[in-house]
């Protein structure tokens, strides 16, 4: 069975549209069946409905937490969605949300995981000045930029680099590895148990 994944997004949505290239030209097993946001505003939604694919706002700031929670619940069960994919999605998820679908929620994240977690992850590694930074593939627990580690990719910062310039290597070290990641992981060549090899 092709898995049936939902993509959640709350800005540009550049990772959205990397992936829906993807499902639609195969490379990527798989049927997007929705994108959802918490911000009407997120440019992305438009993309995605120009992509042609169902979108669905569900406004975080006036609906509050629980509510947003239900209705988008609501709204992946009744399109029988499998996996939760974010993308640039930046609310956190309840526990009862993350247990409901367990081990089927993936995050990509621009840094190096453990270090950097939550905004501005980019902006954090360079302003601190580090070395080497990158991009994280993880599944979701219910802490903030935090789960079982799937795929990660390291970039060195260059001597005298802009941020403008690290974001942009970084946003091209995503766009290549997110859907690499979904592959392998649909493919069983990863497993999403949360168990960590070797624990
Ligand atoms: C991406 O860099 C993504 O990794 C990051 O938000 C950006 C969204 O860009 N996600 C996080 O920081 C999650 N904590 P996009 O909307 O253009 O894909």
């Amino acid at each position: 069975m092709k898995p049936r994944v939902a993509i959640l997004i709350s800005g540009k949505g550049t990772n959205m549209l990397a992936l829906l290239r993807c499902f639609a030209e195969g490379t990527l097993p798989g049927e997007v069946a929705l994108v959802a946001t918490d911000n009407p505003d997120a440019p992305g939604l438009m993309k995605a409905a120009e992509f042609g694919v169902k979108t669905f706002a569900f406004p975080y700031r006036s609906m509050g937490r629980e509510a947003f929670e239900e209705a988008l619940r609501a709204c992946l069960t009744a399109h029988e969605v499998d996996w939760v994919l974010l993308a640039g999605f930046m609310k956190i998820l309840t526990p009862e949300f993350v247990s409901a679908y367990s081990g089927r929620i993936v995050n990509i994240h621009p840094s190096l995981l453990p270090a950097f977690p939550g905004l501005d992850a980019i902006g954090q590694a360079w302003r601190y000045g580090v070395k080497i930074t990158g991009v994280t593939v993880h599944l979701v627990d219910d802490q903030v930029d935090h789960g079982k580690i799937l795929a990660q990719r390291a970039l060195r910062i260059r001597e005298g680099e802009t941020l403008e310039s690290l974001e942009a290597r970084i946003h091209e070290v995503e766009h290549r590895l997110y859907w690499r990641t979904l592959r392998d992981l649909f493919k069983k060549k990863i497993s999403s148990s949360e168990r960590r090899s070797g624990a």
